[in-house]
């Protein structure tokens, strides 16, 4: 599927600004962003719900930007699964091909009921299945019609975590069986991640950054993206100058270094302004009296506990820094160390490698919760 310069605007506002974007045929694709970004316009459009203001969408070498939505071979599932309710599991599923006048469906529909383990539910009524089990029945109400590409639209929004984890699982499972394109949209972050194999980040009606879950959550290219992907710590630095492959920052009294490759600074020179980003889980947190023992060439910053979290698999901990800046720091629970309460004195280390600079022309907080 590609989207070719796609956009909308609803009179002077722009709900999604002309987006290029080129979704491989199999492929489990999802758009992530907050509320309000421009996803369900998005994928409005691909569906032919929407008329777009510019540009087109392709299927193939097809373009089915003139097609009404029942011409487009692809269905789309919602977070209000809108299942007929007066219909048995097996009639709701059957009805796509009932309609388009196939007698002969009991192969096909009890394939789909396999697929998504339903077989022996058949003859419920949507309201005597849980969340979970309808969800799956529109996922094979879709699937049954055979579409090129399937939309689904926040489809696990309605359930709770436990069950949502469980059905993330499931639709990936029988996304790879299928071999079907999914177009997943989402604001879970998580979800993105666990399910798909390419992530577009979606903010004010653009896609920031597009690529594999990891290289995006180890590569971010802007706050928003180090921000909303999990946690960042996004510490203002000036560059000092550089040896070998790395430029040397100054944050106050705290020295960092950071792969010259791994900076997206619009310049490399000395004083120019960046941020130093780096994930709170590839920090190791020592108390002030083991310092002797961190190995040499590691990024140090010293500072204060000044909070501590136990979450079960890990504590996370804040420290606050003499140069004013705090740093967030996950510490999976091995062997804790019980003299990292609030208050002690410590130090955080962590291998250069894993540093990121970012341009420090954009707001830091860009994708927080906090963000105002
Ligand atoms: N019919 C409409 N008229 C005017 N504005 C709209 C309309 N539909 C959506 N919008 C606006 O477009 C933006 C994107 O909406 P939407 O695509 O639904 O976002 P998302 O699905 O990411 O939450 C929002 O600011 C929303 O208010
Ligand atoms: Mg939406």
């Amino acid at each position: 599927m590609r989207l070719a310069g796609l956009g909308k605007a609803y009179g002077s506002f722009t709900a999604v600004h002309p987006l290029d974007l080129t979704v491989p045929a199999g492929s489990f694709f999802a758009l992530l962003g907050a509320s309000g970004c421009g996803k369900t316009t998005t994928l409005r459009m691909i569906a032919g719900l929407e008329d777009p203001t510019s540009g087109a969408v392709l299927l193939g070498d097809r373009d089915v930007t003139a097609l009404p939505p029942h011409k487009r071979p692809v269905n789309t599932v919602f977070q209000n699964y809108a299942l007929f309710p007066h219909l048995d599991i097996y009639e709701n599923v059957a009805f796509g091909l009932r309609r388009r006048g196939i007698k002969s469906v009991k192969k096909q529909v009890h394939e789909m009921l396999e697929l998504v383990e339903l077989g022996a539910l058949a003859r419920r009524k949507p309201h005597q299945l849980s969340g979970g089990q309808q969800q799956r029945v529109a996922v094979a109400r879709a699937l049954i019609n055979h579409p090129q590409v399937l939309l689904l639209d926040e489809p696990l929004g309605a359930l709770d975590l436990k069950l949502r984890r469980q059905m993330q699982l499931e639709l990936k499972r029988i996304q790879t069986e299928v071999g079907i394109t999914f177009v997943h949209v989402t604001h879970d972050q998580e979800e993105a991640m666990t399910m798909a194999d390419t992530v577009a980040v979606m903010n004010g009606g653009r896609v920031e950054q597009l690529g594999a879950p990891a290289d995006l959550y180890e590569n971010p290219a802007s706050t928003f993206v180090a921000n909303f992907l999990g946690q960042s710590n996004l510490i203002g630095a000036r560059i000092t100058g550089r040896s070998g492959e790395d430029l040397l920052l100054a944050a106050g009294d705290t020295r960092i270094a950071l792969p010259a490759a791994r900076c997206r600074a619009a310049s490399a020179a000395e004083g120019t302004a960046v941020l130093a980003g780096v994930r709170p889980e590839k920090i190791t947190i020592s108390h002030r009296d083991d310092a002797a023992g961190i190995p040499d060439g590691r990024n140090r910053v010293t500072g204060t506990v000044a909070d501590s979290s136990f979450t079960g698999v890990s504590t996370q901990y804040l420290v606050a820094t003499p140069g004013g800046f705090e740093v967030s720091v996950f510490e999976q629970n091995v062997e804790r160390d019980t003299r990292l309460v609030p208050g002690a004195e410590v130090v955080l280390h962590w291998n250069p490698a894993h540093t990121f600079g970012l341009d420090a022309a954009q707001d830091i907080d860009a994708g927080t919760e906090d963000e105002s």
